[in-house]
């Protein structure tokens, strides 16, 4: 049997992927969520996981470094990278939104809109048929409207807290996202297998048929 070698998102992904992981069967160690370690292998499993930042997750599975990973479907549709995504796995749910100050009315000539997303807000003004000029930061989003950088943000949304403790409201809802499992196209022929009996446990962790 191969190793499989798996991407994973650091942050709030992260404790919900490992859950579902074990859920579906996967003998991971107790401090694994508590690590700083970037690379933890799991021998007994045949797996070696590599921590990155969630928008990195589709480079390092594209590049064939992982060879499946965990990408949230905000990342997936604004790195668009050349994975193959196969199967839902309904953890980290919120949606994407754009929010500002309460009371924003469209009017402004080319307006600014501040986002961690910049090719998905783009790609969504468009076809709103809106000229903006988006302003590309990596963060704490919420700020932009507040010191008056851009009067709206495009971002995810998910207990919506954040928005409310600064003065934001929630103007457009835009798509629904949930975390993904994504394949390396090499690495679901050569390791099939494997890459295989993963998705069917997991899609038992999921209730679903595998
Ligand atoms: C995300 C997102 C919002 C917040 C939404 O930020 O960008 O700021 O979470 O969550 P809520 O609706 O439950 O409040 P994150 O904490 O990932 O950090 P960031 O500001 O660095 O992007």
């Amino acid at each position: 049997m191969n190793t499989l070698t798996m991407a994973m998102p650091k942050g709030r992904i992260f404790k919900e992927a490992v859950l579902l992981l074990r859920k579906a069967g996967y003998n991971l160690p107790d401090q694994f969520e508590d690590s700083r370690k970037l690379i933890i292998d799991v021998p007994n499993e045949k797996l070696r996981f590599i921590l990155a930042k969630p928008m990195d997750v589709p480079t390092y599975v594209e590049h064939g470094v992982a060879d499946v990973g965990v990408a949230g479907k905000d990342v997936l549709l604004e790195e668009k990278r050349d994975v193959h995504e196969v199967l839902d796995l309904k953890i980290s749910a919120c949606h994407m939104a754009v929010a500002g100050l309460p009371g924003y009315q469209r009017g402004e000539l080319n307006p600014k809109v501040a986002t961690k997303y910049p090719n998905l807000a783009s790609q969504y003004f468009k076809e709103q048929g809106e000229q903006v000029e988006i302003i590309k930061l990596n963060g704490s989003i919420e700020l932009a409207p507040i010191m008056n950088l851009a009067k709206r943000i495009v971002d995810i949304v998910s207990t919506g807290q954040t928005l409310k403790d600064n003065g934001l409201v929630e103007l457009e809802r835009m798509e629904s996202i949930t975390s993904r499992f994504i394949v390396n196209a090499a690495s679901y022929r050569i390791k099939s297998g494997e890459i295989k009996t993963m998705i069917n446990c997991l899609k038992v962790a999921l209730g679903e048929d595998a």
